[in-house]
């Protein structure tokens, strides 16, 4: 069997990169000293203009129950209908991981640079952090869900108007097993223009 996150090289790394899952993720995550190197690697990416739009917010220890606290409020508003086991599931959310790591986009109009290629620059950084905890041997996974596309989540994470959450980053030690997924076939996703 392939082995997965393989770091011997940069080639193997992006051959065998493989997330973790947010369900299955116990301590530790990293150490501030990885946590700091992680995003100095991370903001290493293409960004049109240099206008480094993007910023970070991170919930450790006890401020994710605090945040959950929050989640769980906001979604009993938007379901009343959900029970008790679903509540506690929402609340739980960023206690799953050790480390969660929220990547914003602050895209906005500017001139010359698209708004749309200062979010993509936000992408690259979620994809530069995955790299790059993967090869510190640090388990991750780039999530969204519904609470990146809440209003009233997003004030609660103090974002202001025109930012965007690009991805919800949790990071810590796999307690399961990783298994691959087949990946997408290149050879059909290619196509060669052609004058008409
Ligand atoms: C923008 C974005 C948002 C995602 N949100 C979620 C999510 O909310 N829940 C989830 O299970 N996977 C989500 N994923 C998928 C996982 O990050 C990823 O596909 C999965 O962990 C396996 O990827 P891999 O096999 O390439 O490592 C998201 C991916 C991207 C790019």
């Amino acid at each position: 069997m392939q082995q997965l996150n393989d770091t011997s090289s940069i080639l193997a790394l992006l051959a065998t990169r493989k997330s973790a899952s947010a369900k299955s993720m116990g301590a530790p995550g990293p150490t501030p000293e990885q946590l700091s190197e992680i995003l100095r690697l991370g903001v290493r990416v293409p960004d049109h203009g240099k206008l480094a739009p993007w910023r970070f917010i991170l919930w450790e220890g006890e401020a994710r129950a605090r945040f959950g606290d929050v989640l769980r409020t906001r979604w009993q508003a938007l379901h009343p209908e959900h029970g008790e086991q679903s509540l506690s599931f929402v609340h739980d959310l960023f206690l799953r991981a050790p480390t969660v790591l929220g990547v914003v986009s602050t895209a906005q109009e500017h001139p010359k640079i698209p708004v749309w290629e200062q979010q993509l620059s936000a992408a690259a950084v979620c994809m530069n952090i995955l790299y790059a905890a993967t090869a510190m041997g640090i388990g991750c996974q780039w999530n969204t869900d519904w609470v990146v596309y809440d209003a009233e989540i997003a004030a609660a994470m103090g974002l202001a108007p025109h930012e965007k959450l690009a991805g919800l980053i949790y990071l810590g030690t796999p307690t399961a097993p990783l298994e691959d997924r087949p990946r997408a076939d290149v050879a059909a996703l290619l196509t060669r223009w052609q004058p008409s």
